[in-house]
């Protein structure tokens, strides 16, 4: 498996027990409510086991109680990982942990409070949408969705979520670093004037694949590989550039409305991985006409580039921290670790009663990335109106383990979506 993966795993496994050895438990002064939480964890994998050690490794008063994923091997190499790194906050029991299609309705029913939703970005809206019905708080990776029936799920999720006073905290995690915050706060008050364009980045070399086994059936070798097939991971613009757009929309204050652009697979042809692309180049056009460049790559050997900047008529900004011009600014403050940040927001947010919602700012960020992969596999301009009310979903009503055939690789000029 080629090494980049690791390299984001081993990232968040060393964010994880950074959080663990060096940092103090927080408490709330102001609690509404129990100030014990149970946390379920649905989704164990890299990221899911790394969200559970950030939420309930860090804050005072969390116990993770249940923990479900499609399959046990994973289920059990995650608890074995948590077990070791919680201590006394691991309450896990062999009654508390569930594998299949269900495991998500089982943690949800299991009596806890907040769940972590980290399976694969397709099973999202059906994930969340349970939740809330169930009145959990929720913590959910980006992206959530990975087609306009579920952007607009989220939305009506986070609706029902408002009404029922429930938080939502999205994994969007550059939202919770002070030097965005900072920087995308000055822009914003127009400290680089009105921005007229700009670019926003995610390229890098390959992530990790797992070969097939011949035990495995077609359903089960597509989710185990979920990054490779468009249905599960929503592509590499939606599943890891999303961040980056995410940024451009929170600076604009705004969603793209066209977007026109190319992409193809050049190198990553085998069908191991599935049928996505590997590079992605696409314009987005935003509602003052600022033109924002959309570019993503996975290309072993290839230069990474990851970051988002703008381009105003006062001067230019890197969102992540400088800004040059008539307001030159750098940031120095602290830079307290984002991944644990958002639970610290969410969980603060339930204890005091005053909740936090970004579905709808996600599921929006999610839709923009949709448009740069739409635009790139069928080679036409695509509008926001089109495709937010477009019905084409590409997640299966229900699921079992079996034949699935998959689907080809998009030609642009032939493919419609
Ligand atoms: N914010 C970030 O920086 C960041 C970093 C990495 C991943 N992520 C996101 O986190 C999510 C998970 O990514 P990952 O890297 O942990 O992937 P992963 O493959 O390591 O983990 C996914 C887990 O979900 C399980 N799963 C699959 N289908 C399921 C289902 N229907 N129900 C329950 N469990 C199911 C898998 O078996 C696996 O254990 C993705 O949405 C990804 O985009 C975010």
């Amino acid at each position: 498996m080629p090494g980049t993966r690791l390299s984001r795993r081993d990232f968040l496994a060393a964010s994880a027990a950074t959080t663990l050895t060096m940092m103090s438990p927080i408490a709330f002064p102001h609690v509404v409510g129990s100030d014990r939480l149970k946390v379920g964890l649905i989704g164990c994998g890299g990221r899911g086991t790394g969200a559970a050690r950030d939420c309930v490794g860090s804050i005072e008063g969390l116990t993770l109680t249940a923990m479900g994923d499609l399959f046990a091997d994973r289920l059990e190499s995650s608890a074995a990982d948590l077990k070791a790194g919680l201590g006394e906050r691991y309450q896990v029991t062999g009654e508390t942990m569930f594998s299949g299609f269900d495991a998500y309705r089982k943690v949800i029913g299991s009596g806890v409070d907040v769940v972590i939703l980290t399976a694969p970005p397709g099973f999202r809206p059906a994930h969340l949408a349970a939740a809330v019905e169930a009145g959990k708080h929720v913590f959910m990776e980006k992206p959530v969705a990975v087609d306009a029936p579920g952007v607009r799920s989220v939305i009506a999720s986070g609706e029902t979520a408002r009404e029922k006073g429930l938080s939502i905290v999205a994994g969007t995690q550059r939202r919770y670093e002070p030097g965005y915050r900072d920087v995308i706060a000055r822009i914003r008050d127009g400290a680089i004037g009105e921005v007229v364009a700009g670019s926003c980045h995610w390229n890098q070399g390959g992530l990790w694949m797992y070969p097939r086994k011949a035990e495995w059936s077609d359903v089960e070798w597509q989710i185990r590989n979920w990054l490779y097939f468009t249905w599960l991971s929503g592509d590499q613009p939606v599943e890891q550039h999303i961040h980056n757009i995410d940024v451009i929309n929170w600076a604009l204050g705004a969603t793209p409305v066209k977007a026109f652009g190319t992409g193809g697979r050049q190198v990553r042809t085998d069908p191991a991985y599935g049928h996505v692309f590997d590079h992605f180049a696409v314009e987005l056009e935003y509602p003052n006409g600022a033109v924002v460049t959309s570019m993503c790559r996975q290309q072993d050997g290839t230069a990474t580039k990851v970051g988002e900047l703008l381009i105003g008529t006062k001067g230019r900004s890197n969102a992540a921290g400088w800004i040059k011009g008539e307001n030159a600014y750098r940031f120095e403050g602290p830079r307290p670790n984002p991944y644990v940040e958002e639970h610290i927001a969410l969980i603060r947010a339930i204890r005091t009663g005053t909740p936090i919602n970004e579905a709808k700012q996600v599921a929006e960020s999610t839709m923009s990335a949709i448009m740069v992969r739409t635009a790139a596999y069928t080679g036409q301009e695509v509008t926001w109106d089109e495709l937010m009310a477009s019905e084409a979903s590409l997640v299966p009503d229900t699921l079992e383990f079996g034949q699935m055939p998959v689907a080809p690789v998009p030609t642009p000029g032939r493919s419609l979506a």
